[in-house]
């Protein structure tokens, strides 16, 4: 009996909770209708089976409770084709009516309006990185044999419809306020997850590849977007932005973003940049950021504040002063040897001795910042 009247209690109090929840879902993207709509059609669907199928249990137990002296005794009935037929065909209905509407909302979501823009999202352990097409509006092909030091995105050189790409090499991604965007995603490595759960929009980026989705953004802000898929110790590092605003707002961020011709220029002599501040740049365009913040706080590799000077423990027993020696040595040959407290999963990245240069000057001038 007790049973029974826990049962009921947890039938009407999940009911009640989920009427006064304060997590309704916010209209912030274009296609949130349809897809809340079928959020909607699962948890009426779900919601009707499991009240009924907890107060039949409720009923039983009340009905069929132990009497004594009344001599009932349980049949056993090992089958009933009635009660089969039924539970088939109810069980049928329910399962159809959860999974058709997605077909159409997700058949939307892959079909693109013509006048939709075009962004691509790279995802690489453990970073992202945003491609826009130029004047051409076109994005330039590309293959992983293209990929160096220079070439993160792996264009191809020799595609004209690539030199005019423009670039976004750090983590966030800025959109024009209601114009419809069609995402296309690619990944350097692993398998990806580009979500941002405000608008409801999410899609696994596959190795070899390309997957798409779009979505219109119809309210301003700032919103974190994060990798979805479990991609490697760093995943929980793997995080961006994208900052919704007026068109005119997205002009002028757009034109501060280099080229794909500009990217491939040697970089202008020395104009008044000093090496560390390129260093900083390139800590962010290599993906250095996922991992070492700094600022102090703990990252998937030790904080770059005040690491210059610093004596670390090695995972083998001895001590290291952190120098230039030292920092350049781990650079090149990041799994040597491990810091202890820190995983050994540093990629080895590509570095010219001039960049190799700038970006030890700049964890240098994180010493005491
Ligand atoms: Cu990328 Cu998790």
């Amino acid at each position: 009996m007790l049973i029974a009247i826990t049962l009921l209690v947890i039938v009407i109090g999940s009911v009640v909770f989920h009427l006064f929840a304060p997590w309704w879902l916010t209209p912030l993207a274009s296609n949130w209708k349809a897809m809340d709509d079928t959020l909607t059609i699962t948890i009426v669907i779900t919601g009707i089976f499991f009240v009924a199928l907890n107060l039949f249990v409720v009923y039983a137990l009340w009905r069929f409770r132990h009497r004594s002296g009344s001599g009932q005794r349980a049949a056993y009935q090992p089958e009933n084709r009635k009660l089969e037929r039924w539970l088939i065909g109810v069980t049928t209905v329910g399962i159809v009516a959860l999974l058709a509407p997605g077909l159409v909302v997700y058949a939307d979501y892959v079909q693109p309006p013509a006048d939709a823009m075009v962004v691509e999202v790279l995802g690489q352990q453990w970073q992202w990185r945003f491609r826009f097409p130029g004047e051409g509006g076109k994005l330039g092909g590309s293959d992983s044999r293209f990929f160096a030091g220079n070439n993160p995105f792996a264009i191809d050189p020799a595609d004209p419809a690539g030199q005019d790409d423009i670039l976004v090499t750090s983590n966030e991604l800025h959109l024009p306020l209601g114009k419809p965007v069609k995402v296309l995603m690619r990944s350097h490595d692993v398998l990806h997850d580009f979500f941002v759960p405000q608008f409801r929009a999410r899609m696994n980026i596959v190795p070899g590849q390309m997957s798409s989705f779009w979505f219109t953004p119809t309210k301003p802000g700032r919103y974190e977007a994060m990798c979805a898929q479990l991609c490697g110790v760093g995943h929980p590092a793997m995080r961006g932005f994208v900052v919704v605003e007026s068109a005119a707002e997205y002009q002028a961020w757009l034109k501060q973003q280099p080229s794909f011709a500009a990217t491939l220029a040697p970089p202008p002599a020395a104009g008044g940049q000093t090496l560390a501040s390129r260093g900083k740049a390139l800590a962010q365009s290599k993906g250095c950021v996922a991992c070492h913040t700094v600022d102090g706080s703990a990252g998937v590799g030790p904080t770059w504040k005040g690491l210059f000077g610093k004596t670390e423990s090695l995972d083998d027993g001895s001590t290291a002063k952190v120098d230039e020696a030292f920092v350049r040595d781990f650079i090149r040959n990041p799994t040597a040897r491990s810091i202890k407290g820190f995983p050994p999963v540093m990629p080895k990245i590509d570095l010219s001795d001039e960049e190799l240069d700038a970006l030890v000057a700049h964890i240098k001038s994180q010493a005491n910042p």
